[in-house]
């Protein structure tokens, strides 16, 4: 089969197209014949093997070699002990607990890892959720214990979380705030920030207005500059941003919170749990992915390239029956 392959840290070229080995599935696998995938920062992020949390997969060079977490395909073989899935089968899922391996024609996947994908979902439609709305709805919902009616702020709406996150926190009645870069302002409008915040032109930090909850996605301030900003009982969520914010957020996080009546803290997603609760808000409609570009697998360094330099307004998929 045709995939996605890399040996060692660095740029999207050192992505290569390669003929490799059909995977076997083992007796808790099923073998998918992968027809879309997503990209995600996480990808991003594991091909340069920066920040530094990502070295857990593979501390000089990567452990995994063919990249690609998120995927939606067709079941072609099962193991022998798998029990909810049968050939046939139109499935979805976050791979990055078991083996990744998704920028390919077929990959093998634990059964915990897969969710049935409805009809009504296009095979890109459902690669564009697992990791991405897995972040937005934990950080709105578990961590952010968010309400009807609160004052939300989504820091980096404008990208892959941000994107479900705008739509979720509006499906459960807040007051959306979305900051990003101009050009994705429009966009955000339209899948229903109240308000928008243009971060190339001005800090949100330093206009006066105070939120219930904040997701950061991008995190690039002191954790100091977004405790101002919180109501009172307010919760700060960072989902991802610079190492040195990271730091802070986990050393003094919990320190903020213990002391004051302010939360502070990161999320450590759980991937997969949701995703029966992404396809009732889908079937429902009150989240659509946003999909910004489609590229073909041999296309991925492309894709990441795209992703990496900031422009992709949503998700982008790879659509792996081209090659
Ligand atoms: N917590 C966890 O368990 C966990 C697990 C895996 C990954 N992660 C992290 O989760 C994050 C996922 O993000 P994603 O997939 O949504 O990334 P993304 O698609 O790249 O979106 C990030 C958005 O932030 C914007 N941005 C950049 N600089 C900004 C700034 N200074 N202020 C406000 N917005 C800014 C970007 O826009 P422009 O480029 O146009 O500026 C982009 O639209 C990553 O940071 C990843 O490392 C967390």
């Amino acid at each position: 089969m045709k995939a996605i392959v890399y040996h060692k840290y660095g740029s999207p070229n050192v992505l290569k197209l390669e003929e490799v080995e059909k995977p076997i599935p083992k007796d808790n696998e099923v073998l998918i014949k992968v027809h879309a995938a997503s990209v995600n920062s996480w990808d991003w992020d594991m091909l340069r093997g920066t920040p530094i949390f990502v070295r857990l997969w593979g501390l000089l060079k990567p452990k995994y070699k063919i990249p690609g977490a998120d995927i939606a395909g067709r079941v072609e073989t099962v193991g022998r002990n798998v029990t909810q899935f049968q050939p046939g089968d139109e499935v979805f899922g976050d791979l990055c607990e078991c083996g990744w391996g998704g920028f390919a024609e077929y990959v093998c996947a634990g059964e915990n890892a897969l969710t049935r994908k409805p009809a009504g979902m296009t095979f890109e439609e459902a690669a564009a959720i697992p990791q991405a709305a897995a972040m937005a709805l934990q950080g709105l919902h578990d961590r952010g214990r968010i309400q009807s009616g609160q004052k939300v702020l989504i820091n980096g709406a404008g990208g892959g979380v941000g994107t479900f996150a705008v739509q979720i926190a509006k499906s459960l009645g807040a007051e959306v705030t979305g900051i990003d870069s101009t050009k994705k302002l429009d966009m955000l409008r339209s899948i229903g920030s109240d308000h928008v915040i243009d971060y190339t032109q001005e800090d949100f930090t330093k206009i006066g207005r105070r939120y219930d909850l904040i997701l950061d996605v991008s995190a690039h301030r002191s954790i100091f500059d977004y405790k101002r900003v919180l109501n009172p009982r307010g919760i700060y969520v960072m989902i991802g941003g610079t190492t040195a914010r990271i730091f802070q957020t986990m050393f003094l996080g919990p320190w903020i919170s213990m002391t004051g009546n302010k939360k502070m803290g990161i999320l450590g997603v759980k991937p997969n749990r949701d995703l029966a609760v992404m396809v009732e808000l889908f079937e429902t409609g009150k989240v659509v992915p946003v999909i910004d570009r489609r590229y073909s697998l041999s296309d991925v360094p492309e894709a990441l390239m795209y992703l990496g330099e900031g422009h992709a307004q949503g998700k982008i998929i790879i659509n792996t029956l081209i090659s």
